[in-house]
């Protein structure tokens, strides 16, 4: 529960050294040089400067001439796509199983995926900033993970239900990158990472309540869908959830350290704080970006009240850097929710790390007894899972790929700047390496304490919707309009590609 005295693989000082307690298997395949994505930390007060002038400018939307013209090119060149979708909307609810999917006019339907690109029914090509969602730091669909794959569906199938080598060896792995990780359980997705995690540290503390940053996303349990997207809007979308999951639930605003500490205070009288979980980069992979020191400075409210730590590193190990958000700020959390990356862009991609002693309480098998965190599933910690993970992790320590990727981000952040200042448009871009943030319409920054909230709700969201449409007309395909992902795979002319792209939207607004 105290901060941890390991050596987590800084990006500080000793940077890329390998940590102090690695003595096996990196070594055997990785070169061990692999870095950090982000080269220069951004400017927090400087960008929440810009979001604050963002959302208190007019927008600036794409016209109805511009609009129409995208929509014309979706009704002539992405019929196919038209048609599955609709064929989806008879037995799919809305026709659209990924909530970062494109939807305006239609959900796009893919049909190949290959490094920087991605192909679609129609036969379009898109350069993928989505990556799956963030997963795939070598490129989708990466050559060499994928022989791994296909020898070990070939050697004993995706499942047995049993022990595998694969499962020790990235367990072995992950702990070899995050020293913090001393014991490792796979699961099936962030979602039960998170559920995982704060089942634990209930158990270990005997406390009761969870802090969470208002406007974060940390998978869809019962407990966590508060304060989501934007801060301070509670238990808004927990429609179809008792109000006695929420109970114990409490966000505040992202940070607010101060607020924390009182909140930590009144809870002490309370039961007091199982938990504090948190993305160290911010709430939304950054979209309200944490200061360098944030998380240093919770490390120590957290020892101060007894709570654990938890960081949600679903999206930023191993996207950071093999260390992990860990890693390069140098701070020691308890528990580590992994997702995305830990399956190499494979499923099922989840887990939950941190101190054998907490995570002794997930013992699993048959004789397990006494204080246990009950987790479970089927096809958690299959060989499939294992072995992608294992061999994605292997291969982006060997090529530096978060860095690569980083570097990719650096350049298209920069690109998108000297566009946003050509054109005299409040849009706001930042990057945390790999993660680039692009907010064109500000609305992910409303306030729900600004009179103007309701009215500027809706053109702002409708126009996150027509500038991911614009975008992928054009050839590029965002997170939900708002973000990027960036990968090894975008190489200069890629990303120059891009930008192009992006200059024919933003010259439209
Ligand atoms: C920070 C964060 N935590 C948790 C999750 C949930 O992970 P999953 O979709 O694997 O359930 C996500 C998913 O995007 C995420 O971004």
């Amino acid at each position: 529960m105290s901060s941890s005295t390991q050596t987590a693989r800084t990006a500080e000082g000793s940077g890329d050294a390998r940590p102090a307690d690695t003595s096996t298997s990196v070594a055997e395949t990785g070169t061990g040089t692999s870095g950090y994505a982000i080269s220069q930390y951004p400017d927090v007060p400087a960008i929440e400067a810009r979001l604050h002038h963002l959302v208190h400018s007019p927008l600036r939307a794409l016209p109805p001439e511009a609009l129409a013209r995208y929509e014309a090119w979706y009704e002539q060149h992405a019929t196919a796509s038209k048609a599955l979708a609709a064929e989806a909307e008879l037995y799919i609810p809305g026709g659209v199983q990924h909530n970062l999917a494109l939807n305006d006019p239609w959900p796009l339907a893919v049909t190949a995926a290959e490094g920087a690109y991605l192909t679609d029914l129609d036969g379009n090509r898109y350069i993928d900033f989505l990556q799956a969602g963030g997963p795939t730091v070598l490129g989708s669909n990466y050559a060499p993970v994928r022989e791994k794959v296909l020898e070990l569906l070939a050697s004993c199938g995706p499942v047995t239900g049993l022990l595998h080598e694969y499962e020790v060896k990235l367990a072995k792995l992950i702990h070899d990158f995050m020293p913090a990780v001393q014991r490792f359980r796979m699961l099936g997705s962030g979602t039960e990472g998170v559920m995982a995690a704060i089942r634990a540290a209930r158990a270990f503390t005997g406390k009761t309540h969870i802090v969470k940053i208002g406007g974060a996303y940390h998978g869809w349990s019962d407990q966590v869908v508060f304060g989501m997207r934007l801060p301070g809007t509670g238990a808004l979308e927990a429609t179809g959830i008792p109000a006695g999951a929420l109970e114990k639930t409490r966000e505040f605003p992202p940070g607010d350290v101060d607020g924390l500490r009182a909140l930590l205070a009144a809870q002490a009288e309370d039961g007091g704080t199982a938990a504090v979980l948190l993305e160290p980069v911010g709430p939304e992979s950054g979209t309200h970006p944490a200061p360098r020191d944030y998380n240093a400075r919770v490390r120590e409210l957290c020892d101060e009240f007894g709570a654990l730590l938890v960081f949600d590193e679903v999206v930023t190990g191993f996207r950071l850097g093999m260390g992990g958000a860990q890693g390069y700020y140098g701070v020691t959390p308890d528990l580590t929710v992994f997702g995305k990356c830990v399956a190499g862009g494979y499923p099922a991609a989840g887990g939950v790390g941190g101190s054998q002693q907490v995570m002794d309480t997930f013992a699993g098998g048959l004789t397990a007894a006494g204080k246990r965190a009950f987790t479970g599933g089927t096809l958690s910690a299959n060989p499939l899972s294992c072995a992608a993970g294992y061999h994605a992790l292997v291969e982006m320590d060997r090529t530096d790929a978060p860095r690569k990727a980083g570097a990719a981000g650096d350049r298209l952040r920069a690109g998108l700047d000297a566009l946003i200042a050509h054109y005299g448009l409040p849009y706001v871009t930042y990057n945390f390496g790999s993660i680039v943030h692009l907010h064109t319409s500000g609305v992910l920054h409303l306030s729900l304490s600004d009179p103007d909230f309701f009215t500027e709700l809706g053109p702002r969201l409708d126009m996150l919707g027509q500038m991911s449409m614009a975008y992928a007309a054009e050839g590029v395909i965002t997170l939900a309009g708002s973000r990027v992902y960036t990968s090894m795979a975008d190489t200069d002319e890629v990303v120059d590609q891009a930008l192009a792209a992006f200059d024919r939207v933003f010259a439209q607004a």
